[in-house]
């Protein structure tokens, strides 16, 4: 039977009343609860009389009280054999906390616009989704902001290629990318809502000369002859249908998840021109789940290519003249990120 607003607001208010805080399972419990009933009040066709603004006023007093107290009593332990993944407890408060503070009162929904100033000359603004309208494309994450960050400030140069992007989520990458110059930026990712925000985005901040919004689905590539198996949107393919390849790929935080690893790799192979001068720019979240970078790391040789460059980059990584744009992008001082470039290995890959 599927769960009602007044029923989930009931359990998750005794939850919070008889949980100790200082035991991550419980917490952990609670947290699925207020991801619940957030996903409920999200949802278009629940009655505004179901919950109201003193519902709201209540989780976003209370709720955010108690997140903020679970956190500090809870050790920062990898939690990520949870039922949401690879994601730690610690990132699933962060994220459902965001999720209480963005949501408006019924009948003044709105989604939230976000000013992202990268640099003196080069900013974006990003609208970002209601918290269940669009699972991990709903905002932009901060390995985005990063990489958007590194593309804005010249430090990654991507050069006047097209360049295909993979799970743009909110766009924020894909349109920092045009505005330095891309030829054009195809800015790809899987959930109609997630499209079309990042659609709303690309509009929003004048980019539609050179980006440009359209759906791809990694499972689509899933075998080693990583051939396409379902048609593929005109960005992609020629009339011909044969598969159009880039000299430059990118991507932030699109391995969060261990299955990713396996997934994204025969997606690059597809779409990577054959070249010695093709790249691929990827920043990853470093969320303490070794294996799962490993893995992908892994994975990545095992497709044919090789690393070019890598580094990784914390908050102090930044000076003092940059601590504005650190404390825009870091969620907190352990947050970490790895940047990897890479390119065909040409003692394994044919290339041209
Ligand atoms: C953690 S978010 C990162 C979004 C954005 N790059 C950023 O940094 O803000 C991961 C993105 O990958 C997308 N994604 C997940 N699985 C996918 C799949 N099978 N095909 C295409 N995109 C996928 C999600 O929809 C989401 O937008």
């Amino acid at each position: 039977m599927e769960e009602t607003f007044d029923s989930a607001f009931d359990s998750l208010v005794s939850g919070m009343l008889s949980c100790h805080k200082g035991d991550p399972a419980a917490v952990e419990a609670v947290v699925g609860q207020m991801e619940s009933l957030l996903k409920i009040m999200s949802l278009p066709d629940v009655p505004s009389r179901d919950w109201d603004s003193n519902h709201l006023s209540y989780l976003q007093k209370q709720g955010t009280q108690w997140l903020n107290a679970a956190e500090i009593s809870c050790p920062a332990q990898d939690t990520r054999e949870s039922q949401a993944g690879s994601l730690s407890l610690h990132e699933r408060i962060g994220i459902v906390r965001k999720g209480i503070q963005t949501m408006s009162p019924p009948g003044s929904r709105a989604s939230l616009a976000k000013k992202w100033v990268f640099t003196e000359e080069i900013s974006a603004d990003i609208r970002e989704l209601g918290f269940a309208d669009a699972a991990y494309g709903w905002q932009t994450w901060s390995g985005g902001a990063l990489m958007a960050y590194l593309i804005a400030n010249g430090t990654l140069s991507l050069g006047e290629n097209a360049i295909l992007e993979l799970g743009c989520g909110t766009g924020v990458v894909g349109i920092i990318a045009a505005k330095q110059g891309a030829k054009h930026v195809v800015m790809t990712d899987y959930l109609d809502r997630i499209l079309e925000n990042a659609g709303f985005n690309v509009q929003a901040n004048q980019c539609c000369e050179n980006a440009s919004v359209c759906l791809l689905d990694w499972r689509q590539f899933s075998n080693a002859e990583a051939t396409s198996t379902g048609p593929l949107s005109p960005l992609l393919a020629t009339p011909q249908k044969d598969i159009i390849q880039f000299k430059c790929i990118i991507g932030a935080d699109i391995c969060y998840e261990i299955e990713h690893g396996k997934l994204v790799p025969p997606v690059l192979k597809t779409f990577l021109e054959r070249s010695d001068s093709a790249q691929i720019h990827l920043v990853s979240t470093l969320r303490g789940d070794v294996f799962g970078t490993t893995f992908f790391e892994a994975q990545m040789l095992e497709a044919g290519f090789c690393v070019v460059m890598q580094k990784d980059y914390s908050p102090l990584d930044f000076g003092d003249d940059q601590q504005d744009i650190a404390r825009a992008i870091f969620n907190g001082p352990d947050q970490r990120f790895r940047y990897y470039r890479y390119g065909w290995d040409s003692s394994t890959a044919q290339l041209n």
